[in-house]
């Protein structure tokens, strides 16, 4: 571990993260708005953002819900259906409303029904996406019974993401929250305008935290975390610099009762100690000089944006970040992500 106790980097954004809607929303934001500039938001609510006037109506949920003083932005993202009009996303794109298109994969996790069974259903689509500059973002996993849900990721990519890349070699493409070696491996092998955002808990865990002593419902998400030589090459990746690799939480809440249940529901509320992880984990592997490119710039370079002008500070002192105490959100408990070592970095109020 290094001396140094203190850092300062630019404002941090988030580049995929699930706001949800309603008492959990405002529950939520301000933990993301505490620290985080600007976020790109999931759009798989019940119904979905499927159109950008949804979209922009569902921005200003988020501006009401907002504390204040706060000047966060939401980056709003439209959720691809077999049916979406290419002419919308081009019109919601130049007005603002949008600023990426999401593909899920039919079934392939939280309310993603309504997603695309058909990849060459949506080519029209990432046709136009392709002209105007806009980012496809991706849920990277196959939703075949008979593949294992281990190998849903390199099956995606091998099966549909390297066709994709292949046919709109100029789409700028996003694989969300990668779990794999697979993952890091084919961002590399592609032209600049191929990126992956990393979750910090797909930094820390392996399936083992899932799995071991008894099913722990609070590790589990999807993609789900893999075994630790791919952990390991997300570290690497995530750490290196490269700029095509940047935050996305992933942060995603649930009730603790649709977790702790007999059929658990995916996903991670981390929003609150990621900066703490983050921090630690850079640390550990010897790389703190690159955790702002990790969480403040190389996101924000991918995406055509300038990055944030405020600073944050990191201090790293005796006392750990107290994760035992569950929220209060909307009637019901909620549990906040436990790395399992003790957080000693902090935001700087
Ligand atoms: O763990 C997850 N939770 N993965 C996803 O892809 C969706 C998310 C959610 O919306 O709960
Ligand atoms: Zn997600």
């Amino acid at each position: 571990m290094s001396d140094i106790k203190q850092l300062r980097i630019r404002q941090p954004d988030d580049w995929h993260l699930h706001l949800r809607d309603g008492n959990v929303l405002e529950a939520v934001l301000p933990y993301t708005s505490a620290h985080f500039a600007r976020a790109i938001i999931m759009p798989n609510l019940v119904p979905p953002v499927v159109t950008s006037a949804d979209a922009s109506a569902y921005r200003q949920r988020i501006n009401r819900a907002l504390p204040e003083t706060d000047t966060f932005q939401p980056l709003m993202v439209l959720y691809l259906t077999e049916q979406t009009d290419p002419e919308d996303v081009r019109a919601g794109y130049a007005n603002g409303d949008i600023v990426a298109a999401k593909l899920y994969p039919a079934g392939a996790t939280t309310n993603s029904a309504a997603g695309v069974k058909n990849i060459e259903a949506v080519y029209p689509v990432l046709e136009v996406m392709q002209e105007i500059g806009m980012p496809l973002l991706v849920h990277g996993e196959v939703v075949d019974a008979e593949i294992d849900i281990f190998d849903r990721e390199a099956v995606f990519i091998e099966r549909t993401l390297s066709r994709v890349q292949a046919r709109f070699s100029g789409l700028k493409i996003v694989m969300e929250h990668i779990t794999t070696s697979d993952g890091v491996e084919f961002v590399k092998s592609c032209d600049r305008n191929v990126a992956a955002t990393i979750t910090p808990h797909h930094l820390v865990i392996n399936r083992n935290a899932m799995l071991v002593g008894g099913i722990q419902p609070h590790y589990y998400c999807l993609p789900v975390a893999k075994r630790e030589t791919h952990r390991l090459a997300l570290v690497e990746a995530a750490t290196s610099g490269d700029s095509r690799f940047f935050l996305g939480t992933d942060s995603a809440p649930h009730l603790d009762g649709a977790k702790e249940s007999a059929c658990g529901c995916a996903g991670i509320f981390n929003v609150s100690v990621t900066l703490s992880v983050l921090a630690h984990v850079f640390e550990a592997a010897g790389k703190l000089e690159n955790l702002e490119r990790f969480t403040s710039l190389n996101g924000a370079g991918f995406y055509g944006m300038a990055a944030n002008e405020e600073m944050i500070t990191l201090v790293k002192a005796g006392d750990e970040l107290d994760v035992s105490e569950k929220l209060d959100v909307a009637g019901g408990k909620m549990t906040i992500f436990d790395p399992k070592f003790p957080l000693l970095w902090k935001v700087k109020a």
